[in-house]
Protein backbone atom coordinates (compact mmCIF):
# COMPACT_ATOMS: atom_id res chain seq x y z
CA UNK A 1 0.00 0.00 0.00
CA UNK A 2 1.13 3.48 -0.91
CA UNK A 3 1.34 4.70 3.17
CA UNK A 4 3.94 1.93 3.50
CA UNK A 5 7.29 3.55 4.43
CA UNK A 6 10.71 1.85 3.19
CA UNK A 7 13.53 2.82 1.26
CA UNK A 8 14.07 3.35 -1.93
CA UNK A 9 17.57 1.66 -3.52
CA UNK A 10 19.37 4.97 -4.19
CA UNK A 11 22.19 4.39 -6.23
CA UNK A 12 21.18 0.93 -7.49
CA UNK A 13 20.60 0.30 -11.25
CA UNK A 14 17.30 -1.78 -11.92
CA UNK A 15 16.35 -3.38 -15.18
CA UNK A 16 13.04 -3.09 -16.75
CA UNK A 17 10.62 -5.69 -15.79
CA UNK A 18 10.65 -8.95 -17.49
CA UNK A 19 10.24 -8.43 -21.28
CA UNK A 20 13.13 -7.69 -24.29
CA UNK A 21 11.20 -4.63 -25.72
CA UNK A 22 11.97 -1.58 -23.83
CA UNK A 23 8.40 0.02 -22.70
CA UNK A 24 7.72 3.32 -24.66
CA UNK A 25 7.94 5.54 -21.69
CA UNK A 26 11.52 4.31 -20.90
CA UNK A 27 12.35 4.96 -24.98
CA UNK A 28 11.21 8.27 -24.64
CA UNK A 29 13.54 8.64 -21.58
CA UNK A 30 16.67 7.00 -22.30
CA UNK A 31 16.30 9.39 -25.91
CA UNK A 32 16.37 12.39 -24.18
CA UNK A 33 18.95 11.38 -21.38
CA UNK A 34 21.06 10.27 -24.87
CA UNK A 35 20.39 14.18 -26.28
CA UNK A 36 20.79 16.33 -22.90
CA UNK A 37 22.90 14.26 -20.66
CA UNK A 38 21.23 12.68 -17.37
CA UNK A 39 18.65 14.54 -15.91
CA UNK A 40 17.43 15.76 -12.09
CA UNK A 41 15.50 13.42 -10.54
CA UNK A 42 12.36 16.44 -10.81
CA UNK A 43 12.25 16.01 -14.44
CA UNK A 44 12.28 11.85 -14.36
CA UNK A 45 9.31 12.40 -11.79
CA UNK A 46 7.62 14.81 -13.76
CA UNK A 47 7.82 13.13 -17.11
CA UNK A 48 7.11 9.61 -15.43
CA UNK A 49 4.13 10.43 -13.60
CA UNK A 50 2.52 13.63 -15.85
CA UNK A 51 3.94 13.46 -19.74
CA UNK A 52 1.01 14.66 -21.06
CA UNK A 53 0.82 11.50 -23.56
CA UNK A 54 2.55 8.69 -21.63
CA UNK A 55 2.22 9.83 -18.00
CA UNK A 56 1.20 7.48 -15.59
CA UNK A 57 -1.47 9.93 -13.67
CA UNK A 58 -2.55 10.80 -17.25
CA UNK A 59 -3.17 6.98 -18.62
CA UNK A 60 -3.94 5.52 -15.63
CA UNK A 61 -6.94 4.83 -12.72
CA UNK A 62 -4.80 3.68 -10.23
CA UNK A 63 -6.42 3.80 -6.80
CA UNK A 64 -8.52 1.44 -5.31
CA UNK A 65 -7.97 -2.64 -4.56
CA UNK A 66 -7.74 -3.18 -8.39
CA UNK A 67 -5.08 -0.05 -8.77
CA UNK A 68 -1.55 0.41 -7.08
CA UNK A 69 -2.55 2.36 -3.69
CA UNK A 70 -5.43 2.85 -1.89
CA UNK A 71 -6.07 6.51 0.12
CA UNK A 72 -8.21 7.60 2.93
CA UNK A 73 -11.36 8.89 0.83
CA UNK A 74 -11.48 5.40 -0.44
CA UNK A 75 -11.14 3.87 2.39
CA UNK A 76 -14.60 5.44 4.29
CA UNK A 77 -16.72 8.41 3.65
CA UNK A 78 -16.68 9.56 7.09
CA UNK A 79 -12.93 11.16 6.25
CA UNK A 80 -14.48 13.44 3.78
CA UNK A 81 -17.40 14.51 5.90
CA UNK A 82 -15.06 15.06 8.69
CA UNK A 83 -13.51 17.86 5.97
CA UNK A 84 -16.50 18.81 5.24
CA UNK A 85 -17.44 19.84 8.62
CA UNK A 86 -13.74 21.35 8.57
CA UNK A 87 -14.55 23.74 5.63
CA UNK A 88 -18.13 25.06 6.89
CA UNK A 89 -16.45 25.75 10.07
CA UNK A 90 -13.57 27.55 8.53
CA UNK A 91 -15.86 29.87 6.11
CA UNK A 92 -17.74 30.58 9.53
CA UNK A 93 -14.76 31.68 11.12
CA UNK A 94 -14.09 34.13 8.25
CA UNK A 95 -17.65 35.84 8.67
CA UNK A 96 -19.60 33.71 6.44
CA UNK A 97 -18.32 35.47 3.16
CA UNK A 98 -21.15 35.15 0.32
CA UNK A 99 -19.03 33.24 -2.00
CA UNK A 100 -17.57 29.95 -1.16
CA UNK A 101 -15.07 28.19 -3.63
CA UNK A 102 -13.74 24.42 -2.70
CA UNK A 103 -10.83 23.88 -4.81
CA UNK A 104 -9.44 20.58 -4.63
CA UNK A 105 -5.23 19.70 -5.93
CA UNK A 106 -5.67 16.14 -7.31
CA UNK A 107 -8.87 14.80 -6.96
CA UNK A 108 -8.77 11.08 -7.72
CA UNK A 109 -11.68 10.16 -8.27
CA UNK A 110 -13.60 12.49 -6.81
CA UNK A 111 -14.54 10.56 -3.46
CA UNK A 112 -13.59 13.47 -1.31
CA UNK A 113 -15.03 15.81 -3.02
CA UNK A 114 -18.38 14.38 -3.39
CA UNK A 115 -18.25 13.33 0.67
CA UNK A 116 -17.30 16.89 1.35
CA UNK A 117 -20.89 18.23 -1.07
CA UNK A 118 -22.67 15.51 0.82
CA UNK A 119 -22.32 17.58 3.93
CA UNK A 120 -22.68 20.75 2.36
CA UNK A 121 -26.16 19.70 1.24
CA UNK A 122 -27.44 18.38 4.58
CA UNK A 123 -25.72 21.58 6.16
CA UNK A 124 -27.45 23.77 3.87
CA UNK A 125 -29.35 25.90 6.54
CA UNK A 126 -25.87 26.79 8.25
CA UNK A 127 -24.26 27.55 4.36
CA UNK A 128 -27.87 29.85 3.72
CA UNK A 129 -27.52 31.87 1.00
CA UNK A 130 -23.68 31.63 0.00
CA UNK A 131 -22.66 30.55 -3.71
CA UNK A 132 -20.55 27.27 -3.61
CA UNK A 133 -19.05 26.15 -6.47
CA UNK A 134 -16.23 23.17 -6.83
CA UNK A 135 -13.11 23.94 -9.06
CA UNK A 136 -11.20 20.58 -9.82
CA UNK A 137 -7.03 20.97 -10.61
CA UNK A 138 -6.49 17.94 -12.81
CA UNK A 139 -3.40 16.91 -14.79
CA UNK A 140 -5.28 13.66 -15.94
CA UNK A 141 -7.73 13.53 -18.75
CA UNK A 142 -8.89 9.70 -17.33
CA UNK A 143 -9.47 10.58 -13.77
CA UNK A 144 -10.83 13.55 -14.36
CA UNK A 145 -13.36 11.43 -16.70
CA UNK A 146 -13.81 9.79 -13.90
CA UNK A 147 -14.41 12.39 -11.59
CA UNK A 148 -17.02 14.21 -13.90
CA UNK A 149 -19.04 10.66 -13.69
CA UNK A 150 -19.30 10.78 -9.78
CA UNK A 151 -19.49 14.45 -9.36
CA UNK A 152 -22.07 15.48 -12.37
CA UNK A 153 -23.33 11.87 -13.57
CA UNK A 154 -23.69 13.18 -17.65
CA UNK A 155 -23.97 16.37 -16.94
CA UNK A 156 -20.48 17.92 -17.56
CA UNK A 157 -18.82 18.47 -20.84
CA UNK A 158 -15.53 20.06 -22.41
CA UNK A 159 -15.11 23.09 -22.75
CA UNK A 160 -14.99 24.10 -26.52
CA UNK A 161 -12.24 27.16 -26.76
CA UNK A 162 -8.83 26.11 -27.03
CA UNK A 163 -7.72 29.26 -24.96
CA UNK A 164 -10.73 28.66 -21.84
CA UNK A 165 -8.60 28.04 -18.77
CA UNK A 166 -11.49 25.45 -17.99
CA UNK A 167 -11.07 22.05 -19.91
CA UNK A 168 -14.29 20.57 -18.62
CA UNK A 169 -17.26 22.26 -17.25
CA UNK A 170 -20.29 20.93 -15.16
CA UNK A 171 -23.17 20.53 -12.97
CA UNK A 172 -23.64 18.26 -9.75
CA UNK A 173 -27.10 17.12 -8.98
CA UNK A 174 -27.72 19.79 -6.65
CA UNK A 175 -26.94 22.35 -9.69
CA UNK A 176 -23.53 23.45 -8.07
CA UNK A 177 -21.18 24.47 -11.13
CA UNK A 178 -18.21 22.17 -10.90
CA UNK A 179 -15.02 23.72 -13.50
CA UNK A 180 -11.98 21.20 -14.26
CA UNK A 181 -8.46 23.24 -14.82
CA UNK A 182 -4.89 21.57 -15.54
CA UNK A 183 -3.11 24.33 -12.62
CA UNK A 184 -4.25 26.27 -9.82
CA UNK A 185 -3.39 29.15 -11.27
CA UNK A 186 -6.34 29.54 -13.36
CA UNK A 187 -8.34 28.86 -10.59
CA UNK A 188 -10.59 32.07 -10.43
CA UNK A 189 -9.91 34.58 -7.70
CA UNK A 190 -12.40 34.32 -4.45
CA UNK A 191 -12.43 33.86 -1.15
CA UNK A 192 -11.54 29.92 -1.57
CA UNK A 193 -11.01 26.82 0.55
CA UNK A 194 -8.33 24.86 -1.07
CA UNK A 195 -7.48 20.97 -0.38
CA UNK A 196 -4.99 18.88 -1.26
CA UNK A 197 -4.99 15.07 -0.47
CA UNK A 198 -2.25 12.79 -1.18
CA UNK A 199 -1.33 15.70 -4.28
CA UNK A 200 1.99 17.43 -2.87
CA UNK A 201 3.44 13.86 -2.09
CA UNK A 202 3.43 13.33 -6.26
CA UNK A 203 4.89 16.26 -7.10
CA UNK A 204 8.81 16.11 -8.75
CA UNK A 205 11.39 16.47 -6.12
CA UNK A 206 15.64 17.22 -6.37
CA UNK A 207 17.79 15.35 -4.62
CA UNK A 208 20.73 16.14 -3.39
CA UNK A 209 24.06 14.43 -2.00
CA UNK A 210 26.12 15.70 0.59
CA UNK A 211 30.03 15.36 -1.15
CA UNK A 212 33.25 16.04 0.09
CA UNK A 213 33.27 18.37 -2.45
CA UNK A 214 30.05 20.14 -0.98
CA UNK A 215 26.18 19.81 -2.27
CA UNK A 216 25.24 17.53 -5.85
CA UNK A 217 22.32 16.91 -7.06
CA UNK A 218 21.25 13.41 -7.85
CA UNK A 219 20.34 12.71 -11.72
CA UNK A 220 19.01 9.81 -13.67
CA UNK A 221 20.79 8.59 -16.18
CA UNK A 222 21.76 5.33 -18.64
CA UNK A 223 23.71 2.59 -17.52
CA UNK A 224 26.69 2.20 -19.72
CA UNK A 225 26.57 -1.31 -19.04
CA UNK A 226 23.21 -2.01 -19.63
CA UNK A 227 21.44 0.21 -22.15
CA UNK A 228 17.90 -0.07 -21.17
CA UNK A 229 18.40 -0.09 -17.97
CA UNK A 230 18.48 3.11 -15.87
CA UNK A 231 20.48 4.04 -12.98
CA UNK A 232 21.08 7.49 -10.22
CA UNK A 233 24.41 9.11 -10.50
CA UNK A 234 25.56 12.49 -8.66
CA UNK A 235 26.57 14.89 -11.11
CA UNK A 236 30.04 16.10 -10.70
CA UNK A 237 29.69 19.82 -10.36
CA UNK A 238 26.85 21.93 -8.95
CA UNK A 239 23.49 22.56 -11.03
CA UNK A 240 21.40 25.50 -10.33
CA UNK A 241 18.81 23.54 -8.17
CA UNK A 242 21.57 22.25 -5.72
CA UNK A 243 23.14 25.62 -5.58
CA UNK A 244 19.45 27.37 -4.83
CA UNK A 245 17.70 24.54 -2.92
CA UNK A 246 19.84 23.38 -0.33
CA UNK A 247 19.80 25.52 2.66
CA UNK A 248 23.17 26.78 4.03
CA UNK A 249 22.52 25.33 7.37
CA UNK A 250 21.65 21.93 6.42
CA UNK A 251 22.70 19.61 8.57
CA UNK A 252 21.29 16.08 6.67
CA UNK A 253 23.43 13.96 4.12
CA UNK A 254 21.14 13.87 1.47
CA UNK A 255 17.82 16.15 0.96
CA UNK A 256 14.76 16.17 -1.33
CA UNK A 257 12.94 19.11 -2.14
CA UNK A 258 9.96 20.01 -4.41
CA UNK A 259 10.41 23.28 -5.58
CA UNK A 260 7.19 22.64 -7.50
CA UNK A 261 5.70 21.88 -4.21
CA UNK A 262 7.08 25.12 -2.58
CA UNK A 263 5.54 27.07 -5.71
CA UNK A 264 1.94 25.94 -5.44
CA UNK A 265 2.13 26.42 -1.44
CA UNK A 266 3.54 30.07 -2.48
CA UNK A 267 0.41 30.70 -4.60
CA UNK A 268 -2.06 29.13 -2.06
CA UNK A 269 -0.85 32.00 0.64
CA UNK A 270 -0.98 34.57 -1.76
CA UNK A 271 -4.53 33.70 -2.76
CA UNK A 272 -5.86 33.58 1.00
CA UNK A 273 -3.88 36.66 1.99
CA UNK A 274 -5.68 38.82 -0.79
CA UNK A 275 -9.18 36.99 -1.05
CA UNK A 276 -9.58 35.33 2.26
CA UNK A 277 -9.49 31.46 2.82
CA UNK A 278 -7.57 28.44 3.89
CA UNK A 279 -5.57 25.53 2.40
CA UNK A 280 -6.00 22.06 4.35
CA UNK A 281 -2.65 19.92 2.98
CA UNK A 282 -2.97 16.12 3.73
CA UNK A 283 -0.44 14.07 3.75
CA UNK A 284 2.47 11.64 4.60
CA UNK A 285 5.59 13.78 5.62
CA UNK A 286 8.03 15.29 8.32
CA UNK A 287 9.59 18.40 9.47
CA UNK A 288 12.50 18.33 7.35
CA UNK A 289 14.23 14.88 9.25
CA UNK A 290 14.34 12.44 6.26
CA UNK A 291 16.60 11.85 4.02
CA UNK A 292 15.66 9.69 1.20
CA UNK A 293 12.13 8.51 0.73
CA UNK A 294 11.71 8.31 -3.01
CA UNK A 295 9.83 5.22 -3.44
CA UNK A 296 7.59 3.73 -6.22
CA UNK A 297 4.21 1.57 -5.70
CA UNK A 298 2.75 -0.76 -8.08
CA UNK A 299 -0.29 -3.17 -7.15
CA UNK A 300 -0.24 -2.01 -3.43
CA UNK A 301 3.55 -3.47 -3.29
CA UNK A 302 6.66 -1.20 -3.37
CA UNK A 303 8.96 -0.73 -6.85
CA UNK A 304 11.94 0.59 -7.39
CA UNK A 305 11.57 3.89 -9.14
CA UNK A 306 13.49 3.39 -11.62
CA UNK A 307 12.14 0.08 -13.37
CA UNK A 308 9.59 0.11 -16.49
CA UNK A 309 9.19 3.55 -15.39
CA UNK A 310 5.40 4.76 -16.00
CA UNK A 311 3.61 1.07 -14.95
CA UNK A 312 4.25 2.82 -11.38
CA UNK A 313 3.13 5.75 -9.05
CA UNK A 314 6.14 7.36 -7.91
CA UNK A 315 6.29 9.46 -4.57
CA UNK A 316 8.10 11.30 -1.80
CA UNK A 317 7.52 12.53 1.84
CA UNK A 318 5.92 16.20 1.92
CA UNK A 319 8.77 18.21 3.61
CA UNK A 320 6.28 20.57 6.19
CA UNK A 321 8.91 22.12 7.46
CA UNK A 322 10.14 23.35 3.55
CA UNK A 323 6.26 24.25 2.44
CA UNK A 324 5.96 26.49 6.22
CA UNK A 325 9.13 28.33 4.84
CA UNK A 326 7.91 28.61 1.59
CA UNK A 327 4.48 29.68 2.46
CA UNK A 328 6.07 32.96 3.92
CA UNK A 329 5.65 35.13 6.93
CA UNK A 330 2.03 37.20 5.60
CA UNK A 331 -0.12 33.77 5.94
CA UNK A 332 -0.93 31.60 9.23
CA UNK A 333 0.72 28.03 9.23
CA UNK A 334 -0.70 25.35 11.90
CA UNK A 335 0.53 21.90 12.05
CA UNK A 336 1.16 19.58 10.99
CA UNK A 337 -0.89 17.63 13.39
CA UNK A 338 -1.22 13.68 13.04
CA UNK A 339 -4.41 12.21 11.12
CA UNK A 340 -5.50 10.83 14.15
CA UNK A 341 -5.08 13.90 16.16
CA UNK A 342 -6.95 15.51 13.03
CA UNK A 343 -9.84 13.54 13.26
CA UNK A 344 -10.51 13.14 16.89
CA UNK A 345 -10.72 16.68 17.41
CA UNK A 346 -13.32 16.51 14.46
CA UNK A 347 -15.45 13.96 15.91
CA UNK A 348 -15.01 10.87 14.24
CA UNK A 349 -15.40 8.67 17.65
CA UNK A 350 -18.54 10.59 17.67
CA UNK A 351 -19.32 9.86 14.05
CA UNK A 352 -18.24 6.35 14.33
CA UNK A 353 -20.93 5.51 17.20
CA UNK A 354 -23.76 7.49 15.44
CA UNK A 355 -22.67 4.75 12.30
CA UNK A 356 -22.69 1.94 14.36
CA UNK A 357 -25.93 2.40 16.10
CA UNK A 358 -27.98 2.64 12.89
CA UNK A 359 -25.82 -0.30 11.32
CA UNK A 360 -27.49 -3.29 11.82
CA UNK A 361 -26.17 -5.64 8.89
CA UNK A 362 -22.89 -7.60 11.03
CA UNK A 363 -20.54 -6.80 7.81
CA UNK A 364 -21.27 -3.30 7.15
CA UNK A 365 -20.41 -2.88 10.89
CA UNK A 366 -16.94 -4.75 10.42
CA UNK A 367 -16.35 -3.26 7.61
CA UNK A 368 -16.91 0.01 9.31
CA UNK A 369 -14.55 -0.55 12.31
CA UNK A 370 -11.79 -1.75 10.03
CA UNK A 371 -11.82 1.68 7.75
CA UNK A 372 -12.25 3.55 11.39
CA UNK A 373 -9.13 1.56 12.46
CA UNK A 374 -7.18 1.91 9.23
CA UNK A 375 -7.80 6.15 9.47
CA UNK A 376 -7.10 6.23 12.57
CA UNK A 377 -4.64 3.33 14.03
CA UNK A 378 -1.30 4.82 14.97
CA UNK A 379 0.76 2.01 13.05
CA UNK A 380 -1.50 2.63 9.92
CA UNK A 381 -2.75 5.75 8.51
CA UNK A 382 -2.98 7.45 11.90
CA UNK A 383 0.32 8.52 12.57
CA UNK A 384 1.74 8.17 9.06
CA UNK A 385 -0.26 11.07 7.41
CA UNK A 386 -0.72 14.54 8.86
CA UNK A 387 -2.63 17.73 8.31
CA UNK A 388 -0.93 20.96 7.67
CA UNK A 389 -2.90 24.26 7.17
CA UNK A 390 -2.78 27.67 5.92
CA UNK A 391 -5.31 30.40 6.88
CA UNK A 392 -5.86 33.85 6.89
CA UNK A 393 -3.80 35.56 9.54
CA UNK A 394 -7.33 37.68 10.86
CA UNK A 395 -8.43 33.98 11.71
CA UNK A 396 -5.89 33.35 14.70
CA UNK A 397 -5.40 37.23 15.65
CA UNK A 398 -6.25 38.66 19.22
CA UNK A 399 -8.86 40.73 19.42
CA UNK A 400 -7.57 44.24 19.72
CA UNK A 401 -8.66 46.27 22.27
CA UNK A 402 -10.19 49.74 20.71
CA UNK A 403 -7.08 52.56 20.83
CA UNK A 404 -7.49 54.95 23.50
CA UNK A 405 -10.30 52.90 25.78
CA UNK A 406 -9.57 52.04 29.44
CA UNK A 407 -11.94 50.70 30.41
CA UNK A 408 -13.26 47.96 28.19
CA UNK A 409 -17.24 47.41 29.23
CA UNK A 410 -17.69 44.33 26.77
CA UNK A 411 -15.24 42.03 25.30
CA UNK A 412 -15.07 41.65 21.29
CA UNK A 413 -15.83 38.06 20.42
CA UNK A 414 -12.74 36.10 19.94
CA UNK A 415 -11.85 34.46 17.25
CA UNK A 416 -13.34 30.75 16.27
CA UNK A 417 -11.12 27.66 17.25
CA UNK A 418 -9.65 26.01 14.49
CA UNK A 419 -11.40 22.98 14.13
CA UNK A 420 -9.19 19.84 13.81
CA UNK A 421 -6.13 21.68 15.04
CA UNK A 422 -7.67 21.82 18.77
CA UNK A 423 -9.54 20.21 21.00
CA UNK A 424 -13.00 21.06 20.64
CA UNK A 425 -15.29 20.77 23.60
CA UNK A 426 -18.66 20.10 23.19
CA UNK A 427 -21.55 21.14 25.48
C1 LIG B 1 -2.00 10.17 -5.36
S1 LIG B 1 -3.33 10.73 -6.29
C2 LIG B 1 -4.42 11.27 -4.97
C3 LIG B 1 -5.84 11.35 -5.41
C4 LIG B 1 -6.86 11.80 -4.35
N1 LIG B 1 -6.56 13.09 -3.81
C5 LIG B 1 -6.99 10.78 -3.24
O1 LIG B 1 -6.45 11.00 -2.18
O2 LIG B 1 -7.63 9.73 -3.47
C6 LIG B 1 -2.69 12.24 -6.97
C7 LIG B 1 -3.69 13.07 -7.74
O3 LIG B 1 -3.07 14.28 -8.17
C8 LIG B 1 -3.15 14.40 -9.59
N2 LIG B 1 -1.91 15.08 -10.00
C9 LIG B 1 -0.66 14.62 -9.90
N3 LIG B 1 0.22 15.57 -10.30
C10 LIG B 1 -0.51 16.66 -10.64
C11 LIG B 1 -0.19 17.96 -11.13
N4 LIG B 1 1.07 18.32 -11.34
N5 LIG B 1 -1.20 18.82 -11.37
C12 LIG B 1 -2.50 18.46 -11.14
N6 LIG B 1 -2.86 17.23 -10.69
C13 LIG B 1 -1.89 16.34 -10.45
C14 LIG B 1 -3.28 12.98 -10.07
O4 LIG B 1 -3.78 12.85 -11.36
C15 LIG B 1 -4.22 12.42 -8.99
O5 LIG B 1 -5.55 12.87 -9.20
Amino acid sequence: MRWQAAPSKLFCSSPPDGNNTPPSMLRHLTSKIKATGPIPVAEYMREVLTNPVKGYYVRNNMLGPEGDFITSPEISQIFGELIGVWIISEWMGAGQPKQLQLVELGPGKGSLASDVLRVFSQLQSVLGGASVSLHLVEVSPALSLLQAQNLTGNRSQEADAEDDPVYRRGETDAGLPVSWYHQLDDVPTGFSVFVAHEFFDALPIHKFQRTEKGWREVLVDIDPEKPDTLRFVVAPAPTLASTSLVQADETRDHVEVSAEGGVIVQQLARRIIEDGGAALIIDYGHNGTKTDTFRGFKGHQLHDVLASPGSADLTADVDFNYLRRMAGGGVACLGPVTQRTFLKNMGIDTRMQVLLRNCSDPSTRKQLISSYNMLTNPAKMGERFHFFSLLHPSRLAKPQKPEGLKLEKKKSPAPLPVAGFTELKFA
